[in-house]
């Protein structure tokens, strides 16, 4: 099986594609409004610390299991031991099912937002706009009301598109694909920046908004019992970002990995995409405030009443700045709309290929086979998340999906290669493949990420049994959020139930004599 496994063709179309997969709607939508929402540059401590004791140790799991094993998460956590079988499904069917559904339709409203762009029509009232004549919003998450057809529409092309990139194997499609939108992505971030900066009350915002901090915001031990509870929802919500924003949790590294030729330096490449990743996150940011500072400044108006959270952050916020602009404001609203799509799209890839690859390493069915069957039947999905009540739907899967979908996929991940298949395991075949990992790396992995992740998923039910998420009935919560969770893990089991075939199950712990790739 292995003989037919696709390969690289190099270590930077490699390292294009799984930054491609990191880099996406989280970094530049996502990442910008939790920092405004849970106390601007205070965010970026829990954020930092979320990547150190998190997003790194983690990432060197994902990539060291990954090509340890030259298989997708199910597979490899199957060879760890078979009772695990069912870990290593929930992580690409929680990416597929409860992420890339309404992922694909969140680059549909960009694709929209682009063509609108061209005539800037959401005229002067981009929130009316965006919530009355755009997704024509219903009243609640009880009534779904009816398809938006040019979501729809848009839904279709980028699933399109996914499963034009995906279909191929993995050179010839993710990374070709990623070699030629990572460079313009670049490019046209950098140019979406710099033009930004030069915007009068930008720089100010950057300095008074983003960089400065409202320290209270992280204080686990204030005396105050509201302040206490909104300084966890923000280590709860970093940590659920950087999952998010790294690609963790979702089987997608493991994936990528296992194309790695065996001769790799995993850790440089585990830094590299990290590092990356977050510093893409923070130059974006940098244009997102400075954006709404020179709104707020053109409309005399305060920093905090200029910006909105959530989607409105993409999508009222920035179709008003846009309009504002005293030129080439067409110009730019292409461009911050061609920058969500692409980043939306090299992630939504590498989503769908975590979920073929552990579909094609069990079963004997074709790569093109298994691609086409899930790119429609997840089309059919996500056409709930393109009704006029999708926003809802959409919100709520999001809330419960990142922080606990992904955080206790993570923290079962450490378990399992901490205490199951045992650090030093990794640590010599990282030795072998050339690279040289701290001792820090054992502790974190044993010790210190999953009681980490543990305490932070007790603080998120005790947070969401006490107040309602976003201000949703108990109901409504249950359904949405419990059943995106209750059906993701009813699949990943009934995946982990079906037989396989004696021979894909044979294990590849002895790198050196794994000649296979091709
Ligand atoms: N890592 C991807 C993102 O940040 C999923 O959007």
């Amino acid at each position: 099986m292995s003989k037919h496994r696709g390969v690289w063709q190099s270590n930077m179309g490699f390292l294009l594609a799984a930054i491609g997969s990191a880099i996406g709607l989280g970094n530049v939508w996502r990442f910008s409004y939790m920092a405004h929402q849970y106390g601007g540059g205070a965010f970026l401590v829990p954020y930092g610390v979320a990547l150190l004791v998190a997003g790194l140790p983690i990432m060197l799991v994902e990539y060291g299991v990954g090509h340890l094993e030259k298989a997708s998460s199910p597979l490899s956590f199957r060879r760890i031991g078979s009772r695990y079988e069912w870990l290593g499904w929930w992580m690409p069917v929680v990416a597929m099912f409860g992420i890339m559904l309404y992922y694909a339709v969140i680059i549909g409203w960009c694709v929209n937002y682009l063509f609108l762009s061209t005539t800037l029509a959401w005229g002067a009232d981009p929130q009316t706009f965006f919530f009355t004549e755009f997704l024509q919003l219903t009243d609640s998450a009880n009534n779904l009301g009816s398809f938006r057809p040019p979501i729809l529409l848009a839904t279709a092309l980028v699933w399109f598109l996914c499963w034009l990139i995906c279909y191929r194997d993995i050179s010839h499609g993710i990374e070709r694909a990623s070699k030629i939108f990572m460079p313009i992505l670049a490019i046209l971030t950098l140019a979406m920046v710099a033009w930004t900066l030069t915007l009068e009350g930008a720089g100010h915002a950057i300095l008074n908004n983003y960089l400065s901090a409202d320290w209270s915001r992280i204080n686990v031990f204030a005396a105050e019992p509201a302040v206490r509870t909104m300084a966890i929802k923000t280590w709860v919500a970093a940590f659920g970002q950087i999952f998010f924003t790294l690609s963790l949790g979702f089987g997608i590294m493991i994936t990528y990995a296992s194309y790695l030729p065996d001769k790799t330096n995993i850790a440089q490449n585990a830094l590299v995409t990290c590092v990356v990743n977050c510093l893409y996150s923070l130059v974006a940011g940098l244009a997102v405030f400075g954006i709404v500072g020179f709104m707020a400044h053109s409309q005399a108006v305060p920093f905090d009443e200029a910006i909105k959270g959530g989607p409105q952050l993409a999508f009222v916020v920035y179709p008003k700045a846009i309009s504002l602009l005293p030129s080439f404001n067409i110009l730019f609203g292409v461009i911050f709309f061609l920058i969500l799509i692409i980043a939306g799209l090299t992630s939504g890839v590498s989503l769908i290929e975590a979920f073929a690859c552990s579909i094609t390493d069990k079963f004997d069915w074709s790569r093109k086979r298994v691609v086409s069957t899930i790119c429609t039947l997840c089309f059919a999905g996500s056409l709930i998340f393109t009704s006029q009540g999708g926003l809802y739907i959409l919100d709520i899967a999001d809330h419960f999906i990142t922080n606990y979908g992904l955080v206790v996929g993570g923290l079962l991940e450490c378990l399992l290669v901490g205490w199951v298949l045992k650090t030093t395991v990794l640590r010599e075949h990282f030795a072998r493949s050339g690279s040289i990992i701290p001792r820090f790396w054992d502790i974190c992995v044993k010790f210190i990420t999953p009681a980490i992740l543990t305490m932070l998923v007790i603080f998120a039910i005790n947070v969401d049994r006490t107040e309602n998420y976003g201000g949703y009935t108990g109901t409504q919560l249950l359904f949405y959020g419990g059943g995106a969770m209750l059906v993701c893990l009813i699949l990943a089991l009934s995946l982990a139930f079906a037989a396989w075939r004696p021979e894909k199950l044979k294990r590849y712990h002895k790198p050196e004599e794994d000649d296979l790739l091709v």
